[in-house]
């Protein structure tokens, strides 16, 4: 290494500075869940001509399909200020309080992770998001008495990737909508792709994006990740991302053609060379690949389900035909 290399200046990780710098600012860079996006576009620009707040909205879908970005776009287009919660951040009925209070008129309320609300908050929200009201109990025992303050109008934005896990009267209060983000086709994380491809400066073709396209389990945030770790192997290797840096970076993730990482064929293998093929529980496919149930319902299985090679039925989870051939032919 010669003493110019060493002396470079160390600029901000990209861990943290990529996400801020691929995500898209505009509506036209949010590429597909177009249903949602003209949803939201008129919800969105009649209560900004009306002068209200938007109603309340709540979002979902597996993870990294873009949801916190959605958010984002949402308190751009009402030109509002979006302050930044989760579930599981949120512990006393003071911190919501806090929260709440400190919000302008028309403020976004991001709430990420919902499903992790404890339930003595959730109650404490329901007359905030319905009435915009708090209510506050003061003191304890016989002297304790209710305070009731009025809150800034406001939109709560919440995002969740296990809509199951609210209770119907949360959920009944998103009176905006409730829209679920799907997985995107492989043309539109091309598009994704060559987007990325430019704003990280890396040269490379329509074919090449296309291949790697295939190979993102249909979600831009792998999609994303995925181009980075072939720019960095082009990059050691001399600069151009050909396909043979391509292949050599997915042998490399154990990725295989369709997108499947290891813990996924995992679960896929699990199933057909212990159970047969099942029905098997969740929880027995947990403890068979070690992984946590959670990571399998929220990360794992919408994938497989979606590329139909994993069933839900009643009984448990089953491998497709589907599945036995890809297991079959990518033995690793
Ligand atoms: N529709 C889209 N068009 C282009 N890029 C997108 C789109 N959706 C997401 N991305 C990219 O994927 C990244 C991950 O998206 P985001 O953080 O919004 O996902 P998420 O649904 O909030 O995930 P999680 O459930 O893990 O919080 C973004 O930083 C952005 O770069
Ligand atoms: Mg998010």
């Amino acid at each position: 290494m010669s003493a110019s290399e060493e002396k470079k200046e160390i600029t901000r990780d990209e861990a943290n500075g990529l996400d801020k710098t691929l995500r898209p600012q505009t509506w036209e860079e949010y590429i597909g869940q177009a249903k949602t996006k003209e949803n939201l576009r008129i919800l969105l620009t009649a209560a900004r001509e009306r002068g209200h707040a938007a109603e309340h909205i709540l979002l979902y879908g597996p993870p990294g399909l873009g949801k916190t970005t959605l958010a984002n776009l949402v308190s751009k287009t009402l030109g509002t200020n979006m302050k930044i919660t989760s579930g599981p951040a949120i512990e006393r009925v003071g911190d919501l309080a806090a929260i709440l209070t400190n919000l302008s008129p028309g403020d976004v309320l991001f709430i990420d992770e919902i499903h992790r609300l404890s339930k003595s908050i959730e109650e404490v929200l329901y007359p905030a998001m319905e009435s915009g009201v708090l209510d506050i109990i003061i003191g304890k025992g016989p002297s304790a008495r209710t305070v009731q303050l009025e809150l800034p109008p406001f939109t709560m934005v919440a995002a969740t990737t296990r809509i199951s896990l609210l209770s119907s009267p949360l959920r009944s209060r998103f009176s905006g909508g409730t829209f679920r983000l799907d997985f995107y086709s492989d043309e539109e994380i091309a598009t994704i792709l060559k987007r990325s491809a430019i704003l990280l400066g890396v040269k490379t073709t329509d074919e090449i994006l296309d291949s790697i396209a295939k190979r993102c389990r249909a979600t831009p945030r792998t999609a994303n990740y995925l181009l980075k770790r072939c720019r960095d192997l082009a990059q050691l290797e001399g600069g151009e991302l050909n396909n043979e840096i391509i292949d050599q970076t997915f042998n490399l993730l154990e990725i295989d053609d369709i997108g499947l990482g290891k813990p996924d064929r995992a679960v896929l293998e699990v199933i057909i060379q212990k159970f047969k093929g099942g029905p098997v529980g969740l929880n027995t496919i947990a403890a068979a690949t070690g992984e946590e149930p959670s990571t399998i319902e929220d990360v794992i299985e919408p994938y497989l389900i979606r590329h139909g090679l994993l069933e839900r039925t009643p009984r448990g989870r089953v491998a497709s035909a589907e599945a036995y051939k890809h297991i079959e032919e990518n033995l690793l």
